[in-house]
């Protein structure tokens, strides 16, 4: 069953089009992440799930209950949906405990157990508790900003950004406690991120946005391996796009003759791959393609270089795990694991 399902919701402000004709369905427990550029309408459409925005069409439903359509509107608090916003938005005049409690009812003792087990939750140590907002860092306001959106037991909890103002390692560390947190409580999920690699980890659903549009939505390996076009091929990682022409299940390109995902295209197509899929190799064999390093970008864990094609005699750049044996003249070998994916136009 679906907790929210999102049907053909479109707004604009001021005559211009933010978000049109976006169909989505968030599965129980699950979690989903919303991946897109810089003003795609991503946090737009966090507000009108949530509330906090009316949409000028579409529906919004949760666990089959409609919470907007044409003359419907259940307001924000009544939605049973949590909400982390961008900015975490904490009230300004509340300590760290005045922010969680919120919304919490009972008795003084009952509330302070709930606050105390709410900050466990997010990793919070219990001394901030009495701080005002202006003296917690930025990642320590975000997760009082989802301690306070968790006290209220909500069926969907929507994360804009959530671990923006939190460094690497932290970053990665908080995010799997609040997925492990979400699926523990069996609360859905929606998580914002400008941040490919934090969605195609977090979500069990990736839907990538662009200019108001969903351009494809679907399992996190299913979008990184067969994108619908080339934007979201790079959106969500490295990629080697090159033009070929296609016969029976190969392409003839740049590369040599390379195995594709679809036996029936013919004709001429862009087709990609994923960096691991193309390997290099230091001692030529007879049958592998071969090539001449001409320049070495190095960047640490990864380098771009550049190959001259002995058969095509064309030059191809490639990003590969930097090894020290290689260097610029370096005759080397490559072969491809798997298939090439093409892209439908
Ligand atoms: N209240 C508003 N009035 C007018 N325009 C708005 C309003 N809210 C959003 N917009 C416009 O809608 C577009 C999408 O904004 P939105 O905040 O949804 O983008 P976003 O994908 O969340 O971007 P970012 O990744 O930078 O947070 C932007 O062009 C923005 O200027
Ligand atoms: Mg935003």
């Amino acid at each position: 069953m679906s907790t929210l399902e999102l049907h053909d919701i479109g707004k604009s402000y001021n005559g211009v089009t933010v978000l049109e004709g976006i169909h989505l369905r968030v599965a129980e427990g699950s979690r989903t992440a919303i991946v897109g550029p810089s003003g795609s309408g991503k946090t737009t459409l966090l507000r009108i799930i949530a509330g906090f925005e009316t949409p000028d069409q579409g529906q919004v439903r949760l666990q089959g209950k409609t919470l907007a359509d044409n003359g419907v509107w259940i307001p924000a608090h009544q939605r049973g949906i949590g909400f982390v916003p961008q900015d975490g938005a904490l009230f300004p005049h509340f300590s760290v405990a005045g922010n969680i409690g919120f919304g919490l009812k009972g008795s003084k003792r009952e509330k302070q157990h709930h606050i105390d087990r709410l900050m466990d939750m997010v990793a919070l140590d219990r001394r901030l508790a009495s701080l005002w907002p202006h003296e917690l860092s930025g990642g320590q306001q975000q997760r009082v900003a989802l301690a306070r959106a968790l006290s209220q037991q909500p069926t969907l909890m929507l994360l804009d950004e959530p671990f923006s103002a939190l460094d690497t390692g932290l970053r990665a560390a908080t995010r799997k406690a609040v997925a492990e947190l979400l699926a523990e409580a069996k609360v859905a999920s929606i998580l914002v991120t400008h941040d490919q690699a934090e969605a195609l980890s977090f979500a069990d659903q990736v839907a990538v946005m662009r200019n108001g549009n969903l351009a494809q939505v679907g399992q996190p390996q299913e979008l990184y391996l067969r994108p619908v076009d080339e934007p979201t091929a790079t959106f969500l990682g490295e990629t080697l796009v090159l033009s070929a022409n296609l016969e029976h299940g190969w392409a003839d390109c740049v590369l040599g003759r390379i195995a594709v995902d679809d036996r029936l295209r013919r004709g001429h197509a862009r087709i990609m791959l994923r960096p691991e899929q193309i390997q290099l190799g230091l001692s030529p064999q007879p049958a592998q393609r071969q090539a001449v390093v001409t320049h070495i970008d190095f960047a640490g864990f990864v380098s771009t270089l550049s190959l001259f094609m002995a058969d095509s005699h064309e030059t191809v750049e490639i990003k590969t795990i930097s090894r020290e044996g290689i260097s610029v003249g370096s005759n080397v070998s490559l072969s491809i694991l798997g298939q090439a994916h093409i892209f439908a136009d």
